[in-house]
């Protein structure tokens, strides 16, 4: 989503402002092109070549230094025309007050007078600064003027108190960015997402797993989020960067996940099974912990089957629209075709778990998407991230 896309992030003077070289990064691996404007204070706290190395682009400082060439000669026209989306992280009282008010007396002020992209605005402060009415007063006025300000987090300051006014953290950070980039065009869409391994206990200390890290699930959750979509979450594994669209339902088991996917079921219009659920679940499950013995070298724990979630529920369906995965090792094609049928799902998206960087535990996925009477079609390897609005962005032009 935010490949090629021309983020300029201004960043003013405070504390937190090395936190914006996180947010660098996590921009230049999303292929986006950055250019950071820093303010005179902001470059009291980190140098400009750090930010300069991360971005692979000289940071603009003031409105004089860059009229060498004649490319350059109104920089922050350029510049302003140029960005797609602007970012103020941190954004301080000082700096929230100067745009509140029109003032432009710097790059960074001046440029983004001039810049009609969209403007998302984290402040970072102490705690008695942003509870300020004059600060209140400045960031209801940026509210007024269709700018998103992202409320600061509460927690331990640099001052040592304890309180409102950090950054929130990097990944929220990142969800913020993302949503300029999405439109709600899956509003009034109910999706149900499975994600996460079952964990089925054999004494109160021990389980069956599998090495699903949910990644993948929560990567579909979020993206459906970010496009509008009321999303159920049913998981083994809690989502860090969870949106308010999204309601969480943490699980364990097999049995406890399909309890609470047949409640939910009915009343959704998408569901997309990625969960790893295990296959078999012990007999019996020992209260306590199981105790070595030591003349016994071989153990023996008696497995049942545990339901296949996705046939089951697939045999409710009314108008949902079903996806499960196929998580195979050899034969991808033949054995997912096998499930689409078996399973009665209306479509499946294989992954080669074998596969360096696809399947479990990884960031990216390479998915092969197999639908009754079409050619399977196999996208390249790309993050988790990415399948997921690949995958959201093909029911909406497909399905919906
Ligand atoms: O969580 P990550 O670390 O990000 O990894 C992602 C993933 C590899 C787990 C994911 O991409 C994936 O492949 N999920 C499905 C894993 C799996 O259980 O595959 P399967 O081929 O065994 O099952 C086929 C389908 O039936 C799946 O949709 C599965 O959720 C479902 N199933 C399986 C067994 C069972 N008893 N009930 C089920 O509903």
């Amino acid at each position: 989503m935010l490949k090629d896309k021309h983020v300029t992030l201004y960043v003013s003077g405070g504390i937190a402002v090395y936190k914006a070289l996180g947010v660098v990064r996590e921009l230049v691996k999303a292929k986006a092109q950055v250019q950071v404007v820093m303010t005179e204070a902001a470059q009291r706290f980190v140098t400009p070549l750090t930010f300069a190395t991360l971005s692979q682009r000289p940071v603009l400082t003031d409105n004089f230094s860059a009229q060498s060439s004649s490319d350059d000669f109104i920089p922050h026209i350029k510049l302003a025309r140029w960005t797609d989306l602007a970012i103020i992280l941190p954004a301080t009282a000082n700096i929230i007050g100067k745009i509140a008010n029109g003032i432009a007396d710097d790059l960074a002020t001046t440029t983004l007078l001039a810049t009609a992209a969209p403007k998302i605005v984290f402040p970072a402060m102490n705690t008695t600064m942003w509870e300020n009415p004059a600060v209140q007063k400045n960031l209801r006025t940026l509210d007024l003027m269709d700018m998103t300000v992202i409320e600061p987090a509460s927690g331990f300051l640099a001052e040592g108190e304890i309180g409102k006014g950090r950054l929130p953290e990097l990944t929220n950070i990142m969800v913020e960015i993302y949503k300029t980039f999405t439109k709600p065009v899956l509003a009034g869409t109910n999706v149900v997402v499975t994600a996460g391994g079952t964990k089925e206990a054999i004494d109160p200390v021990r389980f069956i797993g599998n090495k699903s890290s949910g990644k993948m699930g929560i990567a579909l959750a979020n993206v459906a989020a970010d496009m509008g979509a009321h999303v159920t979450l049913i998981s083994t594994v809690h989502d860090p960067i969870s949106s308010p669209n999204i309601e969480e339902v943490h699980v364990s088991t097999a049995i406890e996940m399909q309890k609470k996917l047949e409640e939910v079921f009915p009343i959704n219009d998408v569901l997309v099974m990625a969960a790893a659920v295990s296959d078999f679940r012990p007999v019996h499950q020992a209260d306590q912990k199981i105790k070595k013995n030591n003349d016994q070298d071989i153990y023996t724990i008696n497995l049942q089957k545990n339901p296949d979630i996705l046939k089951e529920i697939s045999k409710k369906k009314t108008n949902q629209f079903i996806v499960g995965f196929a998580a195979e090792t050899e034969n991808l094609i033949p054995y997912a075709q096998k499930k689409l049928k078996e399973k009665n799902v209306d479509m499946i998206l294989a992954n080669d778990v074998s596969k360096t960087g696809s399947g479990f535990n990884v960031d990216t996925n390479e998915i092969t998407v197999i639908q009754p009477e079409k050619d399977p079609v196999t996208w390249p390897l790309m993050s988790k991230s990415d399948v997921a609005a690949k995958f959201w962005e093909y029911y909406q032009n497909n399905v919906k």
